[in-house]
């Protein structure tokens, strides 16, 4: 099962304060209730966008139990690791999901040929923004709302997440069920639920981006540090 893109929408305002509301009323409600709510308000104008971390495959469980049909996306770089493409297809075969992958306008190859080999060597915010906040710019553009699995304790550039927030960059309303969830209850879940997750979790990578620019990280280092390691670069885009 798949969807598609909308068309872009034309009244993009948004009430900030109405939102203020919800995200006070939200705040403190399990993930899976704020989940609930929010496909009931925004469906078929709300999608996941799923990278297939363990956060992200916890949220296509909650969002399966509230309606089998909920959207969700992934951006296909076209340069993620074999054990992302293993992960999403025992996703699909588990939760038959409305799943929709979404590719940049360029091919791995057509970039090196236009940009050289091996942009993400020599700047990776170009290779992100071509293969990554492009597409996903595409897909928000149709929808009026997304869920992501932003947690505050990821790093001190999502510490002040909300539950429910307005997204500036991109001009829809942002869901962030896992604010407040530690790493250890998104892992919880993940077991008691027997959800499937990518098994580089268990090989020293707790965040997992695209294959050239993800190593993984030692104990005790910072669970982003393997992200655009020796990059001045923490982010890629879609949340700042
Ligand atoms: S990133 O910005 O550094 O790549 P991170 O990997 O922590 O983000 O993921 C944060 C959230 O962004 C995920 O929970 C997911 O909602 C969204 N996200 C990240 N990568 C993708 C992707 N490839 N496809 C869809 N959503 C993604
Ligand atoms: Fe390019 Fe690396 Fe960004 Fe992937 S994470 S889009 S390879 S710079």
């Amino acid at each position: 099962m798949t969807w598609e893109i909308a068309e872009p929408r034309v009244d993009r305002s948004i009430d900030e304060r109405e939102v203020a509301r919800w995200n006070e009323e939200l705040t403190g409600k399990d993930p899976w209730d704020v989940v609930a709510w929010a496909l009931e308000r925004f469906h078929p104008r709300i999608a996941l966008a799923c990278s297939f971390g363990a956060e992200d495959v916890a949220l296509v469980d909650m969002v399966h139990r509230a309606r089998p049909d909920a959207r969700i996306f992934y951006l296909d770089t076209g340069l993620l690791f074999p054990e992302t493409y293993e992960v999403r297809d025992r996703i699909v075969r588990r939760y038959q999901p409305a799943l929709l992958q979404v590719r940049p306008e360029l091919t791995v190859e057509e970039q090196a040929r236009r940009f050289g080999e091996a942009l993400w060597s020599r700047d990776p915010n170009a290779c992100c923004n071509l293969r990554k906040v492009e597409p996903l710019k595409r897909v928000l553009a149709g929808l009026d709302a997304w869920i992501t699995g932003i947690r505050r304790e990821q790093a001190p550039t999502r510490a002040n997440a909300q539950v429910v927030e307005v997204d500036r960059k991109f001009g829809l309303i942002k869901f962030n069920p896992l604010a407040h969830w530690t790493h250890r209850q998104v892992w919880a879940y993940i077991h008691r639920h027997q959800i499937p997750y990518n098994v580089l979790h268990d090989r020293g990578y707790p965040s997992i981006g695209c294959a050239p620019c993800t190593r993984p990280v030692q104990p005790g280092e910072d669970p982003r540090a393997g992200r655009w390691s020796g990059f001045n670069k923490t982010e890629c885009g879609l949340h700042q």
